[in-house]
């Protein structure tokens, strides 16, 4: 969707209402409709996430609009929607980022790092207010933005300022104007007369990732991290420039306000902001005590790759504002309120040498050897380079000073070098032209960034590889058959593929070194005990480019057997649900290769002491399943499951799941803690289902 300035063509045909010349009470209905609808479509789209027309159908009422107005410019406002970038109203000028003294103080945040220092705050909360009860607290977490203080003046955005130094800030209200998710007038009634609104502006992963790309074709500097892209597009001097960059705003607070504004809670005031049309964080949770604050905070960690946008922690603060006041404030922070900071996930350190490896699928990996540092909970010591392109994208030389980043269970890389630091005195070492473990040629096809050596499984790396992946946690899950087992298995040539685990004998075992007969009678146990995997993991175990668990999944409960699947072309494959062009083509190429295809018999013949998958029962086509056509939202904590696996199996009983509520939803599923969304539900009529019933439902459909 675009946003669109009224300088801008407007295209012909949007309308079919000819000049009048004057402006009657026709056009001033049709322009405040059209006023409406665009409002009411671009908050849909930007603040709820959830769109009921297409692009095109928004971009034609935008084109209507500006047309209607171009012709009568007396009749534009500025909270019309097509005055989000560069208004040029008369009377209206921006002096670039003049001073603004901020009705009430931005204040910071105390934090805190551990549980013990949370369950003090915790403490003190409730000594201070004078009660043993648990006292309620928001969860919200910290988004790693720039915070912006939005003014409102009868729902109107008069004004929109940075931080500053807390007291004064910087006029930047012609670039916020041009965020979507910052409604230019209010929803609904009852606005104060002026009310600060406080929140964060910020750049997705996605819109990150995105500006980099393109600004590396342009030749252009990319961006440093999301935050610093944030707090850089808010800065242009050319709200044009903001405008390509797309910030997003969650918001959190209140700072000064006229007029009444009848909240009682910090939750209430949230679900108030949202019910305004400002964007407010799904996240935002109330939670009961100490325990609940922390196993929020924990729950979130696990999810925070997975959230979008960067977050450095949570904030906790007091529910009720009658204490909120009780409790006060100190010069800069509150006293009611606290970050509980979660790992940093970048940390500075030296890069030491650059090594080769080699993976599961022969990709040669240049990897970063780096100086121990401490980043996003863990020691990290090696990071991936990616390919030689990021290599040479990064600028490395050996012996920079570089900016490490490590984002939940994502493998450590190298993000930059840093800045003002002294440069590296070695050049990075070329790619290797033959495999550094097995001396086979390296290949890099014309069309991948990534260099390929050519052994096969006659490699020693990567037979190394493969049989790890077999025998991992998601795969087979041969617990006593680890890294250094394998290692000095294949280097004595004892183990070349993984049928041959099958063939392994307590005599060859006690050969190795540091092997008692226990150990060795343990090992033999475990591979005993992966004799009946189900297909999708003997699947996933085989180790075939892309495919990944969920994908082998797909593909055995579609197939149902090996030898279906073996026998499968790419025209059958695609019919699966996710699998590509891409991954059909890796699925039938591994079949094809007669060394895999002797693997695979050999894994399965039962009389050679090989392996018996277990075929998954058959599954019925989608449109017979219970809940087929039907759209469901998971919201709040659920306390026997995570919303994760409620939602897979809802899914595997045909439901579509959403992150927001809206009149197609079917159902929603709530917890303790559950807020706006489950508000809407109530307010539209929608079922509501705890997790009670939920399980009901599943068991009664014999997923539990
Ligand atoms: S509340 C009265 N809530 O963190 C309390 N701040 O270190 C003032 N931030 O300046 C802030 N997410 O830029 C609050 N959910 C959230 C936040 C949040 C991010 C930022 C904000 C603030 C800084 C304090």
């Amino acid at each position: 969707m675009s946003v669109r300035s009224v300088d801008e063509d407007a295209s012909d045909g949007a309308t079919s209402r000819k000049p009048s010349g004057k402006a009657g009470d026709d056009l001033v209905t049709d322009i405040v409709r059209l006023r409406e609808q665009i409002r009411h479509h671009a908050h849909r789209y930007y603040v709820l996430d959830d769109p009921s027309i297409a692009d095109v159908d928004y971009d034609r009422l935008i084109d209507a609009l500006t047309l209607l107005e171009a012709q009568h410019p007396e009749l534009i406002s500025a909270d019309s929607p097509t005055q989000r970038v560069g208004a040029a109203i008369a009377g209206v000028t921006r002096t670039a980022f003049a001073p603004v003294v901020h009705g009430a103080p931005m204040l910071s945040l105390d934090k805190c790092m551990t549980e013990g220092e949370l369950i003090d705050f915790d403490k003190r909360m409730r000594r201070e207010l004078g009660t043993s009860d648990s006292l309620v607290y928001t969860a919200e977490p910290k988004i790693d933005g720039v915070a912006v203080n939005l003014m409102y003046a009868r729902g109107e955005l008069v004004q929109a300022a940075t931080r500053g130094d807390g007291a004064i800030g910087e006029d930047v209200t012609a670039n916020v104007r041009t965020i979507g998710a910052v409604p230019l007038r209010l929803l609904g009634e009852g606005h104060p007369e002026r009310i600060e609104v406080r929140g964060e502006v910020y750049l997705s992963a996605a819109a990150f990732e995105q500006y980099n790309e393109q600004a590396r074709v342009r030749g252009d500097k990319p961006m440093v991290n999301p935050r610093n892209g944030a707090a850089g597009s808010l800065r242009q001097i050319d709200a044009r420039m903001t405008a390509q960059r797309p910030l997003s705003m969650f918001c959190y607070g209140v700072g000064m306000v006229v007029g009444d504004f009848p909240v009682q809670t910090q939750g209430q005031l949230v679900e108030q902001l949202q019910a305004w049309g400002l964007r407010t964080n799904p996240e935002t949770r109330e939670v009961r005590g100490v325990d609940d604050a922390l196993a929020y905070a924990a729950a979130l960690l696990t999810r925070r790759s997975q959230l979008g946008y960067d977050i450095d922690g949570v904030v906790f603060k007091v529910n009720e504002l009658a204490q909120q006041r009780q409790l006060g404030e100190l010069s800069r922070t509150p006293r009611y309120a606290i970050a509980f900071k979660f790992p940093a996930e970048e940390a500075t350190t030296q890069l030491l040498a650059v090594d080769f490896q080699v993976g599961r699928t022969g990709a040669i990996t240049p990897v970063a050897r780096l100086a121990p540092v401490f980043v996003g909970g863990a020691t990290v010591s090696n990071a991936t380079l990616h390919n030689m392109d990021e290599v040479t994208r990064l600028g490395l030389r050996v012996g920079d000073t570089v900016i490490v980043r490590r984002a939940g269970d994502v493998i450590p890389q190298v993000v930059r070098v840093a800045e003002d630091s002294p440069r590296g005195a070695q050049a990075v070492p070329d790619l290797p032209l033959v495999c550094p473990a097995c001396g086979a040629p390296v290949a890099r096809a014309e069309d991948e960034a990534i260099a390929r050596c050519s052994g096969g499984l006659h490699c020693p790396a990567q037979r190394k590889q493969a049989l790890r992946h077999f025998a991992s946690r998601g795969a087979l899950d041969i617990e006593g058959l680890g890294e250094k087992l394998i290692d000095q298995l294949v280097d004595r040539e004892l183990l070349r593929t993984p049928a041959d685990i099958y063939g392994l004998t307590r005599a060859s075992l006690l050969e190795l070194e540091r092997m008692g007969e226990k150990s060795a009678d343990n090992v033999l146990l475990q591979i005993q005990r992966s004799r009946i995997p189900t297909l999708a993991k003997l699947l996933y175990a085989l180790g075939i480019r892309d495919v990944g668990e969920s994908t082998a999944k797909a593909l055995a409960s579609y197939f149902g057997s090996m030898e279906a699947l073996m026998s499968a072309d790419a025209e059958a494959l695609t019919a699966v649900a996710d699998v590509g062009p891409i991954v059909a083509g890796h699925v039938v190429a591994f079949f094809a290769d007669p060394d895999n295809k002797a693997v695979v018999r050999t894994l399965l013949d039962a009389a050679r002491g090989g392996i018996t998958p277990i075929a998954p029962p058959p599954r019925p086509p989608d449109e017979v399943l219970p809940l087929a056509g039907q759209t469901w939202v998971l919201t709040g904590t659920l306390e026997q499951m995570t919303r994760e696996e409620a939602g897979e199996l809802l899914q595997q009983l045909g439901a579509k799941i959403a992150g927001s509520v809206s009149k197609r939803t079917t159902c929603v599923v709530a917890g303790p803690g559950a807020g706006s969304k489950l508000t809407k539900a109530q307010e539209l009529g929608i079922d509501i289902l705890d997790e009670a019933q939920l399980r009901t439902l599943l068991q009664q459909h014999a997923l539990l």
